[in-house]
């Protein structure tokens, strides 16, 4: 069935959701579209939705392997997967290596300097309140998410930026920091927490280990250019290139 006949569940600013072919599934589909600044800059970079499709089915897919449950399921199509629906937690997880981006600022801690350990942040999922950073207090007085749900997010949480730093500086790229989502699934009427939306260079800092050239959405957020030539360079070091279309891998070198 083409997207135009399928009934839209969301739109976000990089990916909409499509019902699903089965009950509990859904489509999920990579826009080219860049925001940053919640949406205050715009614009569509050709490409990208292919790339992160392929760059997130390879790592959840990996993170499958190593028991960190997550909702995707197959490719559909270049810029398609089918994945598990879930309730979505209302929260951006963000875990940082190294001192970048909001908590630099924050903190006046110079940009590369590296934490004393791994620190995991909450922000609200609210793009009208502009995505707030909010405590474990907050989160259970509104009732986003239980203890249990917290504790359980934060030992994956670690375990995902474990694992994803010793993926990333097997090909040359320091992890600096990621955003991750989780939704909750119902399994024989107990709930159970799991990784949702997507890993890519749209949700993660990933520096070139030893140039500490950023490869990343902040090529876009701070006008450093080659943005799709970054995406596309960690899709080439992950492995994943040589699957991607023609006209994707001649078009940018
Ligand atoms: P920050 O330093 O701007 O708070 O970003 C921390 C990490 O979260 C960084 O890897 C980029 C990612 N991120 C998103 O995926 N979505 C967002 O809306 C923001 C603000 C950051
Ligand atoms: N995702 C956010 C936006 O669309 C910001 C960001 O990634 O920096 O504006």
């Amino acid at each position: 069935m083409t997207n135009s006949r399928r009934k839209k569940i969301y739109e976000g600013k990089a990916k909409i959701l499509y019902e699903g072919p089965e009950p509990g599934t859904l489509i999920q589909y990579f826009k080219d579209d860049a925001t940053a600044f919640n949406g205050e800059k715009k614009a569509t970079l050709e490409g990208k939705g292919v790339i992160n499709n392929r760059i997130s089915e390879y790592v959840m897919t990996k993170l499958g392997q190593i028991g960190v449950q997550n909702h995707f399921i197959r490719r559909l199509s270049l810029r398609e997967q089918l994945i598990r629906e879930v309730e979505i937690i209302p929260l951006e997880v963000i875990c940082r290596n190294v001192a970048a981006g909001s908590l630099s600022k924050r903190l006046g801690l110079e940009e590369g300097s590296p934490l004393p350990r791994s620190i995991i942040e909450f922000c609200l999922k609210d793009d009208k309140l502009n995505d707030p950073l909010v405590s474990e207090e907050h989160i259970t007085a509104f009732n986003w998410a239980s203890t249990q749900d917290i504790d359980d997010i934060m030992a994956l949480t670690l375990r995902v930026n474990d694992f994803l730093t010793g993926l990333f500086l097997g090909i040359n790229i320091t992890l600096v920091d990621f955003k991750i989502e989780f939704g909750r699934i119902w399994e024989n009427d107990f709930p159970r927490i799991i990784l949702a939306d997507e890993i890519s260079p749209d949700s993660c800092r990933l520096w070139d280990a030893t140039t500490n050239e950023k490869l990343d959405k902040d090529r876009f957020r701070r006008d450093l250019g080659n943005v799709i030539e970054s995406y596309t360079e960690v899709a080439r070091r992950l492995g994943v290139m040589n699957e991607m279309p023609t006209v994707i891998q001649g078009g940018l070198h």
